[in-house]
C-alpha cells in the first residue's frame, strides 16, 4: 500500500485488503474484512464528507468514522465497511420489484432526516456557481456525459448548457440529498437498506437532485452501459408510484443536465 498517515496505519496493522475500482471519481479505497480507507484528493468535497459523516452519525444509515487525516494533497477517511452489496449487484438487478422498493425506501431515508441544523447546504444558486467554475477551468468530464447532451440536437458545448441551466432554474424544494445517488452508493442486504456511501456530495439540495441521478442510474443499468448486460424487467412508473411522486419530468432533465457539469 502507498503512504498512509501513522494513526491510521496503526488502526489497520498488517489487516489484509482488497482494492475496489468501482467508483469513478479518482479515489483510491482499500476494503479491509470490516473497514474502507477512501483516499482522496484534499477538497471541499472530501472536507464535506467527513464534516457530514459526523453530523450524520445517528441520524441516517452511513458508515462509522474511524479516522481521518490529510496532508497537502490528498484526505485519508478510515470507516466502517457497510455490510451487503451495491443495488447494482446481479442479485437486485434479477429482481427489479424488490429493487425498485429499496430504492423508494432509500430515498425516504434521506428525506426524513430533519435538516434544521444541517451544516452543508449546496442549493442551485452555489451549485450552478461550482457549474460555471468547471466549465471556465475546462473541468467538464465530456467522456462521462450522456449520448445526446452535446452535438446533434443537443447543446453546443458546457458553456451553452450552463447558460441554459441559469435562464431554466426551477422552484426549489429543499430535503436532505445524498447528491450523488447512484446505484453503486447505496447498499443493501436482504430485504433491507443496509447503508449510503460515497458522501462527498451530500448536502441540502432540491429533491429532484437524487430523484433525477437515481432515475439515470437505474436505467442506464438496466439498459446494459457501464459495461454490463442489459436487464429486463423494470417498470420506472412503478419506481415513481413507490416513491409516491408523481414525476416532474422536466427537473428531472434539469438535474441530470446540471450533474453534466461535474
Ligand atoms: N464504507 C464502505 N463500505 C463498503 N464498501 C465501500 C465503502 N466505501 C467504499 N466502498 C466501495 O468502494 C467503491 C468506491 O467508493 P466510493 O466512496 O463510492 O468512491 P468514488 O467516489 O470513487 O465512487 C464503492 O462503490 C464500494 O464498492
Ligand atoms: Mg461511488
Amino acid at each position: 500500500m502507498i503512504q498512509i498517515p501513522s494513526k491510521i496505519q496503526k488502526i489497520i496493522g498488517n489487516e489484509k485488503y482488497i482494492i475496489d475500482n468501482v467508483g469513478m471519481s479518482g479515489s483510491s479505497v482499500y476494503v479491509f474484512e470490516d473497514k474502507v480507507l477512501k483516499i482522496q484528493a484534499a477538497g471541499s468535497e472530501s472536507e464535506n464528507e467527513y464534516l457530514m459523516m459526523k453530523w450524520l452519525q445517528g441520524k441516517l444509515l452511513i458508515p462509522e468514522v474511524l479516522a481521518y487525516e490529510k496532508d497537502d494533497s490528498k484526505s485519508y477517511l478510515l470507516m466502517s465497511r457497510i455490510s451487503g452489496a451495491m443495488a447494482c449487484d446481479d442479485y437486485y438487478m434479477k429482481a427489479p420489484e424488490l429493487l425498485t422498493d429499496l430504492l423508494a425506501k432509500a430515498i425516504h431515508m434521506l428525506w426524513e432526516v430533519d435538516i434544521s441544523d444541517c451544516p452543508s447546504i449546496i442549493n442551485l444558486d452555489k451549485k450552478l456557481e461550482m457549474a460555471r467554475y468547471n466549465v471556465e477551468h475546462d473541468l467538464v468530464d465530456m467522456e462521462n456525459v450522456q449520448p445526446d447532451t452535446f452535438g446533434g440536437d443537443g447543446f453546443k458545448n458546457p458553456k451553452e448548457l450552463l447558460e441554459w441551466l441559469i435562464e431554466n432554474r426551477p422552484e426549489e424544494d429543499l430535503v436532505l440529498s445524498h447528491g450523488d445517488l447512484c446505484l453503486p452508493n447505496i447498499f443493501f442486504m436482504g430485504k433491507d437498506v443496509s447503508g449510503f456511501i460515497d458522501l462527498g456530495k451530500i448536502c441540502i439540495a432540491d429533491r429532484y437532485q437524487d430523484i433525477a441521478l437515481c432515475y439515470r442510474s437505474l436505467s442506464n443499468n438496466f439498459k446494459g452501459i457501464y459495461g454490463r448486460a442489459a436487464c429486463e424487467g423494470l417498470d420506472t412508473d412503478k419506481f415513481f408510484e413507490k416513491l409516491d411522486v408523481k414525476p416532474d419530468w422536466k427537473k428531472i432533465r434539469y438535474y441530470i443536465l446540471l450533474d453534466e457539469l461535474f
